[in-house]
């Protein structure tokens, strides 16, 4: 357990929900991560970006194009050190079919040779998207195969998450 950390992104404000575009004060990610940490008690690293994204769905969603476009890496604030840690918890919202470039960000400022990564997204449709695949051609880690959860089902799906995570760092597969 000692040997795992739970690195996220999340964007509160407008996003998209069945029904319609919805503004929330935290964002899905940050729902379950607290969820993990209080359950798991694992330490945690978020991810924050140091322009904000923009709070309107469309403004942002034109944003993270763009920038998945450019193949960009948006800078952030803070950094955490994770040589001590084997096992990366990562968890963010599928943007563009795949991870937030703010996460290729972190991947690319970290050496992840020998680390396992267990990516859980949060989605409204896509899945997963393809972020396993980018995940492999993009870092030398070990990637298991992912967990992904509709971002309006977080409170319904969170306790199952959870238990999965503690039943991969149970069987060391974490
Ligand atoms: C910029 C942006 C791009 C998105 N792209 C996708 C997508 O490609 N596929 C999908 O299913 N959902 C997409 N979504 C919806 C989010 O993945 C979903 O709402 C998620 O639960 C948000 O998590 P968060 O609240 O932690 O940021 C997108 C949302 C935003 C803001």
């Amino acid at each position: 357990m000692a040997d795992t950390i739970l690195v996220y992104f999340s964007k509160d404000g407008e996003n998209y929900f069945p029904g319609g575009i919805k503004e929330i004060k935290e964002g899905n990610c940050k729902l379950l991560a607290k969820e993990i940490i209080k359950s798991l008690g694992i330490p945690s690293f978020e991810i924050v970006p140091e322009q904000p994204y923009p709070n309107g769905y469309q403004a942002c969603v034109k944003q993270a194009a763009l920038e998945e476009k450019n193949k960009d890496y948006p800078t952030y604030k803070e950094d955490v050190s994770i040589d001590g840690y084997k096992n990366i918890v990562l968890l963010f919202p599928c943007w563009m079919g795949t991870y937030p470039r703010l996460i290729a960000a972190f991947l690319k400022n970290h050496d992840l040779k020998n680390k396992n990564i267990l990516p859980i997204v949060s989605n409204e449709g896509s899945g997963l998207g393809h972020s396993l695949k980018d995940l492999k051609d993009n870092t030398p880690a070990n990637i298991l195969s992912g967990i992904e959860f509709k971002g309006h089902e977080v409170a319904k799906r969170s306790d199952e998450i959870v238990a999965s995570i503690a039943k991969l760092m149970e069987g060391s597969a974490l």
